[in-house]
């Protein structure tokens, strides 16, 4: 979270992703003055794990300060899904510890996947 560049909304959010070889890839959300054109942690850890040679994702984690817990994005769980099966486990922690844990089928129900392509 110190790694953070979020200026405008001065909310810090890290993410590390797990992958498949047990890897982990760590990412911060990175804003910009054109505000739509940040990215959120999520999406940094998924770019680094796949920039490393891996595409299978088992686990996200998820942390940030504020009184709710915070859950990744719309984007960000439809970003995941391209990764990771819906049984992987979204873990979402404050400072102070894990505050919950989801599964990426409870985040997004009836997702829309690259199986869909085939
Ligand atoms: N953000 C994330 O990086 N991940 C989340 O799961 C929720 C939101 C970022 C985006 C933006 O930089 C800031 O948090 C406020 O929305």
């Amino acid at each position: 979270m110190e790694k953070a560049y979020a200026p405008y909304s001065q909310f810090a959010v890290s993410a590390v992703a797990r992958g498949e070889s047990g890897r982990l890839y760590v990412g911060v959300n990175v804003e910009n003055a054109a505000y739509p054109q940040g990215w959120c942690a999520e999406t940094g850890a998924l770019a680094a794990m796949v920039m490393a040679g891996e595409t299978r994702l088992n686990e996200m984690a998820v942390m940030a300060s504020g009184e709710a817990i915070c859950t990744p994005c719309g984007g960000c769980r439809q970003k995941i899904r391209e990764f990771a099966d819906p049984d992987a486990r979204v873990l979402c922690y404050g400072p102070e510890g894990l505050r919950a844990t989801y599964t990426l089928g409870e985040l997004l129900p009836h997702a829309f996947g690259p199986d869909h392509l085939l």
